[in-house]
């Protein structure tokens, strides 16, 4: 259980990160007085607003234990961010989840139209690249290359891309708890690990030094996909702010369809004690990095 200290420590990162996260996408996405006006209101209904925002967190979280400038931080966590916001987007489309509830309001395709929102999400995922290029992000070009290079991969077939088609065929089979870990791996932990790497890159950490940071990201981002299986489970619509019992209505192989929730939920705490226990070396640093994992698998939204 975490102590009252590292819980209000946590509220009030969240509040601050949620705050600086919306503050930038309103400034990004200047509503245009031409055609693309309905684009960006669409980007702006999905971006502002309503997302934890716990890859951002992250991102802070670990450029504070390496003194990175934190105006730079907060531009990679809203990359990320723009690109989370996008697979939700989509993830949300008929052709996917057909859902019709995010963020307690109606999804994209709902308030808009399915072409809007297939469309906020392509712009979307433009616009986090054009955040990690600009050189308000790093004044040095290998860095925004690297950062460039980590978040593309982390999106692509070998990260949410990929995760996600795989997720699409756990509809109705029988996959094994293999394939449902890599599957999770990179439908989601995929972006959350770069969340992690990328804070390391802005903090200059060579890659083999990022080993117990990776190895944090690696527990975290799988207890994060099991957290959220267990709350489509179990969970609240009215808390979670999207619809509930999905997963079991459309058959789909989970953590908790194949080993059961009390199981599932085990294994997640597993995972976090794991998580924190990569970050000893760091001894006090690592305060807000621990508090957050155990956010994750605690959260009831
Ligand atoms: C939900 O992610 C989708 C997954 C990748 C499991 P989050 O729970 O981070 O979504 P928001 O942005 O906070 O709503
Ligand atoms: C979505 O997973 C993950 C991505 C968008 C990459 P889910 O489909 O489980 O997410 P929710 O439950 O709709 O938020
Ligand atoms: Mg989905
Ligand atoms: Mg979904
Ligand atoms: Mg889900």
């Amino acid at each position: 259980m975490p102590s009252i200290l590292e819980a209000d420590l946590l509220a009030d990162r969240f509040k601050r990160i949620q705050r600086e996260v919306d503050a930038a996408f309103d400034a990004s996405l200047e509503v245009p007085s031409d055609a693309r006006s309905r684009l960006v209101e669409a980007m702006r209904y999905a971006a502002i607003g309503g997302g934890k925002r716990v890859r951002p967190l992250l991102v802070v979280a670990t450029t504070e234990l390496l003194g990175v400038n934190r105006e730079s931080a907060l531009r990679v966590g809203c990359a990320i961010e723009a690109i989370h916001v996008y697979s939700l987007i989509h993830d949300d489309l008929p052709c996917m989840d057909d859902d019709d509830l995010r963020h307690g309001k109606p999804t994209l395709h709902r308030a808009f139209d399915e072409a809007t929102a297939v469309l906020a999400g392509d712009a979307l995922h433009g616009l986090a690249f054009e955040i990690l290029a600009d050189p308000e992000t790093s004044n040095d070009p290998f860095t925004r290359a690297e950062l460039v290079a980590t978040l593309a991969q982390a999106s692509g077939m070998n990260g949410m891309a990929g995760g996600q088609m795989m997720d699409m065929a756990a509809d109705g089979e029988e996959f094994d708890l293999h394939t449902i870990t890599r599957l999770q791996q990179l439908k989601t932990g995929a972006l959350l690990a770069a969340s992690v790497e990328m804070g390391a890159i802005l903090g200059h950490i060579p890659p083999e030094g990022r080993s117990h940071l990776r190895a944090y990201a690696r527990d975290i981002g799988l207890a994060f996909q099991i957290a959220d299986d267990l709350l489509d489970h179990e969970g609240d619509a009215a808390k979670a702010g999207k619809a509930v019992r999905k997963d079991a209505d459309s058959g789909k192989a989970t953590f908790v369809s194949l080993m059961g929730a009390e199981k599932a939920r085990e294994q997640a705490n597993v995972l976090v004690d794991q998580a924190i226990g990569h970050l000893t070396s760091y001894g006090k640093d690592a305060q807000l990095l621990c508090a957050l994992a155990r956010f994750i698998v605690e959260r009831d939204r």
